[in-house]
């Protein structure tokens, strides 16, 4: 009998010497992969499929296939690109450990609705604000026609109708909802710096940036007008393996307009110098407010000649 549990010890740590897997390494890693599949695994959207519980076997056999492009998927080959095998494995190990989403929503229920803790697959912090099948009424949370009137404050600058004329200041129009109140709130906060916008949001209730953004989410955005860039080109939609920069494409689309559902921002109709001053700010960290980290990561492996192409190019999406 002994024997038996001996060797049954021997053959169990052996197994876990060979897959040498690292939940906690996982869960690090796991940073970027939470903007979609949720930071519990449980993705709050219904493109995004849910990872927690999952067989760590399967985990790893998708992210090799994404890998090789047996399974192609836009999002998700630029992610599984640059993942080592071990990164694989701490991956698995992390996902596959994790409560599976019928058990985070029994755990959240039976805590009870008293407490003000968060429900368990709420996105981090609120940045990333999924809307799963929220109706449209809930995505644009603002009114169109109160955002309109106090759009006029805005004017000056972002254009009345969101098309802005001078480079320094974005264009809003037909911007997600949601990322223009989550950087207004940011604005106010303190977590986005801007000594222009801190002013400008200082007094505005919730309510004014829900209808602020409402206004601006439907009006139409001007299609880009400027020249391509080949190199600019390929980083976009193809990162670069080399030096573990994610492809743009895999978050803000083929043509620039970025996935609302996701919270990932429309970057087209933007001017090339407003768009290299965030990229820059992202990399040297003035500008912090995107969750996780996930632009940060990417822009901190950028040159300034990266900077400079994928700016132009961006700037001739219509
Ligand atoms: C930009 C959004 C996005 C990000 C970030 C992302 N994924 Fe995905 N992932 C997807 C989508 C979309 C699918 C579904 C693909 C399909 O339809 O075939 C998917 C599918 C998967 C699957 C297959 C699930 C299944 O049930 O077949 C795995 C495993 C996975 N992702 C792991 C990861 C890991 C690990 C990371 C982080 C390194 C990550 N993903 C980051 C969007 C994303
Ligand atoms: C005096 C000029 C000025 C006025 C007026 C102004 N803004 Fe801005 N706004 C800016 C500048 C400059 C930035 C870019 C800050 C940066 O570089 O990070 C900006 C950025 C923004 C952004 C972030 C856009 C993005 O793509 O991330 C939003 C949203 C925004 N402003 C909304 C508003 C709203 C709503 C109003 C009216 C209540 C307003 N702004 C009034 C100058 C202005
Ligand atoms: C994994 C998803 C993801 C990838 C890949 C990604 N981005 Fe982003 N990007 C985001 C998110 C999320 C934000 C908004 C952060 C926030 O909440 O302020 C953002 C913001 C931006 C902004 C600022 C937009 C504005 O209006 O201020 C620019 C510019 C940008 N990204 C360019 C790029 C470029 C260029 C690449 C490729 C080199 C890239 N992104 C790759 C997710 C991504």
């Amino acid at each position: 009998m002994k024997k038996i549990i001996f060797s049954l010890l021997v053959a169990l740590s052996s197994v876990s010497a060979v897959q040498a897997a690292d939940a906690n390494a996982g869960k690090e890693k796991s940073v970027t992969c939470s903007a979609c599949h949720g930071p519990t695994g449980v993705s709050a959207s219904p493109m995004f499929p849910n990872l927690a519980g999952q067989n760590d076997a399967y985990i790893i056999k998708q992210l090799k296939d994404f890998k090789s492009g047996a399974r192609t998927d836009a999002m998700m080959a630029p992610m599984a690109a640059n993942l080592s095998e071990a990164d694989m494995a701490d991956l698995a190990a992390h996902f596959s450990g994790l409560p599976s989403a019928n058990e985070q929503a029994a755990a959240s229920a039976s805590t009870g609705s008293s407490t003000d803790a968060a429900p368990v697959s709420a996105p981090a912090a609120g940045n990333v604000e999924i809307v799963a099948s929220t109706p449209a009424s809930a995505i644009y949370a603002g009114n169109v026609a109160a955002g309109k009137d106090k759009a006029l404050a805005c004017a000056a600058c972002h254009g009345a109708d969101g098309n802005s004329l001078v480079p320094m200041y974005p264009s809003l129009a037909g911007q997600s909802a949601n990322y223009i109140a989550k950087q207004l709130a940011d604005f106010k906060s303190g977590d986005r710096n801007d000594p222009v916008m801190a002013g400008m949001v200082a007094a505005l209730s919730k309510e004014d940036m829900n209808d602020l953004a409402a206004f601006f989410a439907v009006q139409s955005k001007n299609a880009g007008t400027g020249e391509s860039n080949e190199v600019g080109h390929k980083l976009y939609i193809g990162g670069d393996a080399d030096k573990g920069v994610t492809a743009c494409i895999a978050c803000h689309g083929v043509a620039g307009k970025g996935m609302k559902q996701a919270g990932f921002p429309s970057i087209t109709g933007q001017s090339k110098d407003y768009l290299k001053k965030q990229l820059a700010s992202f990399r040297d960290g003035s500008r912090g407010n995107d969750n996780n980290g996930i632009m940060r990561n990417i822009a901190i492996k950028l040159s300034d000649a990266d900077i400079e192409a994928v700016a132009q190019y961006i700037t001739s999406l219509k």
